[in-house]
């Protein structure tokens, strides 16, 4: 079983197209799969699962398709702050949260600060972020550090200020919705990770498709630069 997985929750607006609805629709349905795979992956032991809510780049989409998914945000964290909590699932946004209208940053603090003595699965929301984002941020946040407390930067590590510091890095990585590429989700973070494409659209993504992500997974042998032999003899 994967310690962390990441996912790239994409087809959405394909998903709602395909059926004669609007985006906004397949983004709506986009909150019930997420739902739903949370659950799984607590029920599973996962201890982090991270999900790419919105992009840096998804700003560019037009201006109502924006304000719907803001507002999307803000509805899907009020109405579901009890039932993590209940659930005993802690929620960390990452991201430039800076950039959300003040009661939307309110709300995410306010759900973090309910959730942050959860000891069971760390749902992680990717909100505003982006992988060159988390990447500049630690540096600049590490050059500080190191200034402010008179250390060498070679004594500090990059990971220790992105903004996963602490969590192990993902483990299994999925894209729904067909595209073979990262769309600047975690670009440091999944350097090792078993990448995982379906072409299932997001809002149709559940149990069994989890399943099968993991069971790719579980067959797949993880050398980390070693060779099968290595890996082999210390199992
Ligand atoms: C992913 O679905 C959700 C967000 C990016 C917010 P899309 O909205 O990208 O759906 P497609 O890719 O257009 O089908
Ligand atoms: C990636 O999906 C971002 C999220 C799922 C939030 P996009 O739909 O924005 O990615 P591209 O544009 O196809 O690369
Ligand atoms: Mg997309």
């Amino acid at each position: 079983m994967p310690k962390h997985i990441a996912i790239i929750m994409d087809g959405n607006g394909r998903w709602a197209t395909q059926q004669n609805k609007p985006r906004t629709a397949g983004h709506k349905a986009g909150v019930d799969a997420l739902r739903s795979t949370i659950e799984v992956c607590a029920s599973y032991h996962v201890e982090v699962l991270t999900v790419f809510a919105f992009s840096s780049e998804n700003w560019g989409r037009p201006a109502t398709e924006v304000k719907i998914l803001m507002d999307l945000f803000m509805l899907t964290l009020k109405r579901q702050a009890k039932r993590l909590d209940k659930n005993n699932i802690r929620l960390k946004i990452i991201g430039d949260t800076s950039k959300f209208s003040l009661t939307l940053q309110k709300k995410i603090k306010d759900v973090e600060e309910l959730t942050a003595d959860n000891s069971g699965l760390l749902l992680v929301i990717a909100a505003n972020y982006g992988g060159q984002w988390d990447i500049e941020q630690a540096s600049l946040r590490m050059i500080e550090y190191a200034s402010a407390e008179k250390l060498a930067l070679t004594d500090l590590k990059i990971s220790d200020f992105l903004s996963t510091a602490g969590m192990p890095d993902p483990d299994l990585f999925i894209r729904t919705g067909g595209e073979q590429r990262i769309s600047n989700f975690l670009l440091w973070q999944i350097a090792y990770s078993e990448l995982y494409f379906t072409t299932t659209l997001w809002p149709d993504f559940n149990k069994e498709e989890l399943d099968l992500a993991i069971k790719h997974y579980s067959s797949r042998q993880r050398r980390f630069g070693k060779t099968s032999e290595q890996i082999n003899e210390s199992t």
